[in-house]
């Protein structure tokens, strides 16, 4: 079997996996899933899912890939539950396809960090003109997936955990001062209102599949990164605190990063929250509304800006790199590849699947609305919790 290589100690590990958990799903898609969601009552379910549902998973995937060393279907294999690696092949297929659609975004990240370093905040009002010019998004859709390439390339130890250990606090003191600036603006109350009061008539069967989703994308759960992190993970390393601690860091950046944008939405609209909850508010919330707020910096706001989305694609990187280790391992693993061979060619598959989700945001019509069905997201929501009463229920039994 190839050389696995490991983590340099347990904070590696914690580093590592934590860099997975926190990316663009807290600070991008966490936002827009509470707007779409309805605010604090989304808020709660979520936070109910992260500890009491996802987090013994977490501690289980951990377990499944530190016993066996293994990737994420040869790990099943090796517990000799050969029936059941369709769950690590189910998984390895989900992980491939986020990170066709996440280097997308995490490409529009990377552009804006140089879009506000030189001070282009018309760039916000122009959103959509900016995510259909698709040799510019392209390239930087590219660029991004070579650096997912190189760190995955260098191995777990080589490179991932140094990033993590300057970025992740990096990223927490910027939010929790963005924090601190929006709660001062006029309106911002009603923002704050939004995100924390709840309003229990907005529960329905598409927030709690949404709250349920957001919690696993979240924490990186349900696609084998977990179980390839804790193959490379010593024997003797305590997995329950260390899954505790990166349970409570995501969910702590996701929290943060709503006590930002709520009041930042808040101030932008006088006050108006309904605009948070439709559907074009949402998944170009922070890169609209955070840059109308940077704007009004005066002469720091290009460096604050910058400076922002330069940490977000760090945080994203850290999540890119994970997705990609998963396909990796399991080709040098299973069908013997070498590392560097494997990581071009699965970095490669992966972009060219990712193309149509390039072309789907305003540059061609077609992929635009292709694979947007009306109630699909009740269809998901209720596929999704069937599925999870469906495996309580074989626990039990
Ligand atoms: N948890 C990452 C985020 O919130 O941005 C996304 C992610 C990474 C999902 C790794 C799944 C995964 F295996």
């Amino acid at each position: 079997m190839a050389n696995r290589g490991s983590f340099s100690s347990k904070l590696g590990f914690i580093l590592a996996a934590a860099g997975s958990a926190v990316g663009l799903g807290n600070i991008w898609k966490f936002p827009f899933e509470v707007g779409l969601g309805g605010g604090a009552a989304f808020v709660m379910m979520y936070l109910f899912f992260c500890f009491i549902l996802c987090f013994p998973v977490m501690v289980t995937e951990v377990a499944i890939g530190r016993k066996t060393q293994k990737n994420v279907v040869g790990a099943f294999n090796a517990l000799g539950y050969n029936k059941w690696n369709i769950i690590g092949k189910l998984g390895l297929l989900a992980g491939v396809l986020i990170l066709s659609f996440y280097n997308v975004i995490a490409g529009w990240a990377f552009g804006y960090f140089f879009e506000m370093a030189q001070g282009n905040f018309a760039v916000a009002d122009n959103f959509g003109a900016f995510t259909s010019e698709i040799f510019k998004v392209g390239l930087y859709a590219i660029i991004f997936m070579a650096f997912t390439a190189f760190f995955v390339a260098k191995g777990v130890s080589g490179g991932i955990e140094k990033l993590a250990k300057i970025l992740m606090p990096s990223l927490i003191v910027m939010i929790l001062l963005l924090v601190g600036y929006s709660l001062t603006l006029p309106n911002s109350i009603e923002g704050v209102k939004f995100y924390l009061v709840p309003n229990l008539d907005a529960i329905n069967i598409s927030t709690i599949g949404g709250a349920l989703r957001q919690a696993f994308f979240s924490l990186s759960l349900g696609m084998g990164a977990l179980i390839t992190y804790g193959s490379y993970l010593s024997k003797n390393d305590n997995i329950v605190s260390s899954s505790a601690f990166i349970t409570l860091a995501d969910v702590g950046i996701a929290f943060i990063a709503g006590l930002m944008i709520f009041p930042l939405v808040a101030y932008n609209n006088g006050g108006d929250m309904s605009l948070v909850s439709s559907n074009q508010a949402g998944p170009a919330l922070i890169f609209i509304t955070l840059p109308g707020v940077f704007e009004t910096l005066g002469g720091v706001g290009a460096f604050v800006g910058g400076f922002f989305f330069l940490l977000l694609s760090f945080a994203a990187l850290t999540s890119t790199v994970s997705l990609l280790e998963v396909p990796v391992s399991y080709v040098v693993d299973e069908l013997g590849y070498g590392r560097k061979k494997a990581v071009i060619l699965v970095a490669v598959v992966i972009f060219l699947i990712g193309i149509p989700s390039l072309l789907a945001n305003g540059y061609s019509a077609f992929f635009s609305t292709a694979f947007t069905l009306p109630g699909s997201s009740d269809f998901l929501s209720a596929v999704a919790l069937a599925w999870l009463t469906y495996c309580c229920c074989s626990v039990d039994s």
